[in-house]
């Protein structure tokens, strides 16, 4: 199974719902429909009404993040997992580079790959490199400190998709050559083979991926999938990115 994932991000309003009409029913017609998944994650505010209106459609709705402690907590503006899942959606992002950034460490990570799991959403787990990391030759270690610090044997792997997101890729139309992406996504699944003693989740890219390059992107047999950020605010561009993987 491959998924077109879209991470809207701080973008949305409920009358952006037409962009995913469109999505929705473009994917409900498309005869590759059986071979892949496509999941948006809006921001928090459309969760709700997103979920109702797209139940048992081709579009499955998920959360951008999810907060570090479960069902109710006074921390003001958080959300749980609990409180995620009671709005119908199904997946929740989780340690994507922007929430690293403002903060998230591998124990609050961890803490909400535990709950998002406990509440029944499947975790669509972001790690990548930085820039200074990857001139460094660091890529492969960071990586594996990334899964090794928050995933472990007892998590439900079937539950858990791994998008690999190099941070210097994201939003700048950088992306990087076929050769070493093989080699990282590679690398990935043999680290999470090792962390689960069994087959690897599947394991994604993102990072500036669009309807052009798409097609690079589909030479590497090892790639199940994208998560798409600009792209994914565009019908157009992303039913194109779908096509264009399938042609
Ligand atoms: P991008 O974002 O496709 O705009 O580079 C990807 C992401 O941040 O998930």
């Amino acid at each position: 199974m491959k998924y077109f994932i879209g991470n809207w991000k701080m973008f949305g309003i409920p009358k952006s719902i037409n962009i995913l009409n469109k999505i929705n029913s473009f994917s409900s017609r498309d005869k590759n429909r059986n071979r892949y998944r496509v999941i948006i994650t809006p921001p928090y505010t459309l969760l709700e009404s997103f979920s109702k209106n797209f139940k048992n459609k081709r579009i499955i709705i998920g959360s951008q993040n999810c907060y570090q402690k479960d069902k109710f907590s006074s921390n003001t503006a958080a959300i749980s997992s609990y409180m995620i899942k009671k709005t119908g959606a199904k997946y929740t992002l989780i340690g994507h580079s922007d929430n690293r950034l403002e903060g998230d460490t591998d124990t609050i990570l961890k803490d909400k790959v535990k709950l998002a799991l406990e509440n029944n959403l499947k975790v669509v787990f972001c790690i990548g490199e930085n820039k200074l990391q990857k001139k460094k030759k660091q890529t492969f270690s960071v990586l594996k400190k990334q899964l090794k610090k928050v995933l472990e044997k007892k998590l439900n792997k079937n539950n858990i998709i791994v998008a690999y997101e190099p941070i210097w890729s994201i939003g700048t139309g950088k992306i990087p050559n076929q050769k070493d992406l093989s080699k990282t996504v590679y690398f990935i699944k043999h680290i999470l083979k090792n962390i689960f003693k069994k087959k690897s989740p599947e394991v994604l890219y993102g990072g500036s991926v669009d309807e052009n390059n798409v097609k690079m992107f589909k030479q590497i047999k090892e790639i199940d999938g994208f998560l798409i950020g600009g792209a994914s605010k565009s019908s157009k561009k992303f039913i194109d990115i779908i096509k264009n993987y399938y042609r």
